[in-house]
């Protein structure tokens, strides 16, 4: 089948995207206003923002490190703790700072160390996120070392987001990060309630490629990818139209030297090539035309807010995009820099 050698859409959105603060901020920040119009940003701090002043604080941070001529929305989100504040969580969507709440198992991931030990210490909180309209955001892993760490995601769907969803019956969840089919069916079965991300280097590798000739740390992220048949059913659910699924990056950068090391970081920066590797997996599904719907439609709809009117053109060309990017400032002395994702399989996207 013949392709276009280009595509028009909407400007797209990144539902999930880990900007950071500081100097890797400074770094980062521009290659996702680039691509994208508004993002839901991750909380993931040290300390992590569980307070509307400190929402408010970093979105400042956030539009100050944007440059002056790109338009850029950061939609923020609250961390979720053990007795995490019903009445802060509440304001702070009434005052417009809230966008949702993510919630992190403890110690699922990066940075999630002051995550939730229990549902039941959330229960409050979820409560009143259910009266203000205010989604959650999961990351769907459970933590238990005795679950071998490619059945994380299904295990977490039945021990904990089935209950949470019978518990919270009007609270509206996004899986973030969806990387098995298990994950794709439960947001199939529940299409009232639940929305499902799906990140660009999930729909291009299955775990081979973190193995592939030796350990590769710039493929390994959490949830970390699965078998081929997953993969298969990521790309399967990204490009077939149901509104349930929609684009999120799960853009994490971490330093090179933090990632090639022995204990290396999970996370993936894919900020500048996001919307390249996109196109080309919509293109090799023969489904360019469901590539706006699942970037620049989908999302909004689940969250109550307007697509944007601005169109953007993507063209079929060789991938331009740098290998790295580098973070001034972020150890005094030394040059530090972020590797940036590239799929082993030709991106013939640009953007
Ligand atoms: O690989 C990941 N990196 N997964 C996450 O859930 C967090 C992220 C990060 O913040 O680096
Ligand atoms: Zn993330």
């Amino acid at each position: 089948m013949s392709q276009p050698s280009s595509i028009t859409i909407r400007r797209p959105d990144d539902w999930h995207v880990h900007l950071r603060d500081g100097p890797m901020l400074a770094a980062c920040a521009v290659h996702t206003a680039r691509q994208f119009a508004r993002a839901i940003i991750m909380p993931n701090l040290v300390p992590p923002v569980t307070k509307v002043a400190e929402a408010a604080a970093y979105r400042d941070r956030i539009r100050k490190a944007i440059p002056a001529d790109l338009q850029f929305e950061p939609l923020m989100t609250c961390y979720l703790t053990d007795g995490a504040d019903p009445v802060e969580l509440a304001r702070g969507k009434k005052e417009g700072v809230w966008v949702a709440a993510k919630l992190y198992p403890a110690h699922a991931t990066t940075n999630s160390a002051h995550g939730v030990t229990s549902m039941d210490r959330v229960a409050k909180g979820l409560e009143a996120m259910e009266k203000a309209g205010m989604p959650l955001l999961v990351h769907g892993e459970v933590t238990d070392p005795d679950v071998d760490i490619f059945d994380r995601e299904a295990v977490f769907l039945d021990k904990v987001l089935f209950p949470l969803l019978k518990r919270h019956p009007g609270l509206k969840i996004v899986l973030e990060h969806i990387t098995t089919r298990e994950g794709v069916a439960f947001v199939e079965a529940h299409p009232d309630r639940m929305g499902g991300t799906i990140t660009p280097h999930h729909l291009s590798y299955n775990r081979n490629a973190i193995f592939k000739g030796g350990i590769r740390p710039h493929f390994y992220c959490l949830p970390i990818a699965k078998r081929e048949e997953h993969r298969l059913a990521l790309r399967r659910a990204a490009t077939s139209g149901n509104p349930a699924f929609f684009l999120g990056t799960d853009t994490a950068p971490h330093s090179t030297d933090t990632k090639e090391c022995a204990c290396g970081c999970a996370g993936i920066f894919n900020a500048p090539v996001a919307m390249q590797v996109y196109a080309q997996v919509f293109a090799e599904e023969g489904k360019l035309d469901r590539l706006e719907a699942f970037a620049s439609l989908n999302g909004p709809r689940f969250y109550g807010l307007p697509a944007n009117e601005e169109k953007v053109t993507l063209r079929a060309a060789t991938l331009d995009a740098p290998e790295t990017v580098e973070v001034p400032g972020l150890s005094p002395g030394l040059a530090k820099t972020i590797t940036v994702f590239r799929p082993d399989t030709p991106v013939g996207w640009s953007f």
